[in-house]
């Protein structure tokens, strides 16, 4: 955890740390800094570009360099953290900077340093407004922050530092207060993504709903199995019947106003996948604990939401059971009538995510007559095998609606890719006794698309898209805010898209 906090100067703090965020190649530059005033650092390192070069820095994207002073008495540190190249595109070099802050803060994580100043990227630099890049500097710095120690049973003392801010170009503090709420509700999603399964049950994940409907005003209805059954949600209950822990249907709803758009969010919330009587081979059941990532994202963003107030009516909508295998689990062969009235062949217990969601998303359209809707889930492997660890794959075949996603992902760091979304792949999910059948055939291949496409099949009108987080929710490699577990993917996304919202 980290405080922020907006400061008017650079200098006149009383920290023990200066951050300073160099571009690639700075050294050719007159004047490298972007706020700072580089003469202060000069007071006592006179030949402070010299002394950066010497040790070979040079400002090249995740390189960093300390340099240490005395200030009326006391230790400082001045650290140094490359950029990388300024490129024509914004959103790189957006991105570049998140790193850069994500450097930062780690090595202030490192050092145990209480507080650190730092100075916002030039909007010259970037290409976007200064007010944009403070929010997002404070998000970073957030969820560079983040931490997850509570199993470690020898508790190290809790460091909490503060980073003071400067933003020589933004002159309105809100969007730094907003900036701390996503990057809050980003963690909070990740904090419950890393819980372990034994003890984030569904009923769990309902009763953290739950907290946050209290916290941001917000309504909160939560069923399980009896009325699900009851709303003839077959692919909830095939699901859920399976595991000892009883699922939950969980809803947020943040109402502005009767008469705005409805946007409605829908997450997978699976709290454990073992593949259920197709069960998964050991070593692709572990990390199944972030199945639920989906869910968590969609009432995680609740959070922000309800504190963020923005113009357009929100409902979240987050089926989580369990996936395990037992006397009572659905079988292959099986098959099971949905809450629209299709039915579908279970070729494997473990294609589960689509049959929960199916029922999700025929609920969300019925009840909210929302104006659109977004599903977001861990769905697939085969996305994983697409679009690796840094592109969350974008399904839809609203043209409006992808390009909206695509630049909230850009703006926002949790960056989407589209996949063709063609009715060509549709006979993959044919079934010879069923309307369809829950696994793409192998014939087709392109099981991501296969699976997206399977819950087209339970989504009437309402403008949609699928977004797959199998690859992009944990253990990510070398993104220096990321860490090692949970990512928090889609929260900072959906308030993006929910913030810009306009019909
Ligand atoms: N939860 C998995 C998908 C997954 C795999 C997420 C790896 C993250 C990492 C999903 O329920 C699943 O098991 N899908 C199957 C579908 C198949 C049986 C059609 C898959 O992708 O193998
Ligand atoms: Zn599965
Ligand atoms: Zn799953």
């Amino acid at each position: 955890m980290i405080n922020t906090e907006i400061t008017k100067s650079f200098w006149d703090n009383n920290v023990e740390s200066y951050l300073f965020l160099l571009e690639e190649d700075f050294s050719s530059k007159k004047d490298f800094s972007s706020g700072e005033d580089f003469s202060k650092v000069e007071e006592y390192y006179p030949n402070l570009k010299e002394t950066l070069l010497k040790h070979q820095f040079t400002g090249k994207a995740g390189q960093s360099f300390n340099l240490t002073a005395t200030k009326d008495k006391k230790l400082i540190m001045f650290i140094f953290v490359g950029l990388g190249k300024k490129t024509n595109k914004w959103d790189v070099n957006l991105e570049k900077v998140r790193r850069a802050v994500g450097v930062a803060i780690s090595i202030i994580k490192k050092l145990k340093l209480k507080t650190a100043v730092i100075s916002t990227t030039s909007s010259e630099w970037v290409g976007v407004d200064a007010s944009e890049i403070l929010k997002h500097t404070v998000i970073t710095a957030h969820m560079a922050s983040y931490d997850f120690l509570m199993f470690k049973s020898k508790k190290e003392e809790i460091f909490e530092p503060t980073l003071y801010i400067y933003s020589p170009e933004a002159h309105d503090n809100k969007l730094a207060n907003e900036g701390a709420i996503i990057g809050q509700s980003v963690n909070l999603a990740r904090t419950w993504k890393d819980l372990p399964p034994n003890i984030l049950t569904p009923e769990k994940l309902r009763d953290h709903a739950e907290e946050v409907a209290k916290k941001s005003n917000l309504k909160f209805t939560s069923f399980g199995r009896d009325k699900a059954e009851k709303l003839g949600m077959g692919g909830f209950c095939a699901v859920d019947e399976g595991s000892e822990k009883a699922g939950q249907f969980i809803i947020l709803e943040y109402n502005y106003k009767k008469d705005a758009p409805i946007i409605a969010l829908v997450g997978k919330g699976v709290t454990f996948d073992s593949g259920g009587i197709s069960l998964k081979p050991s070593n692709y059941m572990s990390g199944m604990k972030y199945d639920m990532s989906g869910a968590a994202s969609v009432i995680a963003t609740m959070n922000a939401v309800g504190q963020l107030k923005p113009n357009v009516n929100v409902v979240a909508i987050a089926p989580a059971v369990e996936n395990m295998p037992s006397g009572r689990s659905s079988r292959q062969d099986d098959v099971i009538t949905f809450m629209n009235g299709k039915t579908a062949e279970i070729i494997s217990t473990d294609a589960e995510g689509r049959l929960i969601l199916a029922d999700a998303l025929c609920y969300a359209e019925k009840f909210y007559k929302p104006d659109m809707m977004i599903d977001m889930a861990t769905l697939t492997g085969a996305c994983v095998v697409a679009l690796g660890h840094y592109f969350s794959a974008l399904m839809t075949v609203d043209e409006t609606l992808e390009k909206k996603l695509i630049k909230s992902g850009k703006i926002s760091g949790d960056r989407l890719w589209p996949l063709p979304f063609d009715d060509d792949y549709k006979p993959g999910n044919k079934s010879n006794i069923a309307d369809i059948s829950n696994c793409g055939s192998k014939e087709y291949s392109a099981g991501t698309i296969t699976a997206g496409l399977f819950l087209s099949n339970f989504v009437e009108k309402t403008p949609w898209a699928h977004i797959d987080i199998a690859g992009t929710s944990d253990q990510i490699p070398a993104i220096s805010y990321l860490g090692n577990g949970a990512t928090g993917v889609g929260v900072r996304l959906f308030i993006e898209f929910i913030r810009n919202f306009t019909l």
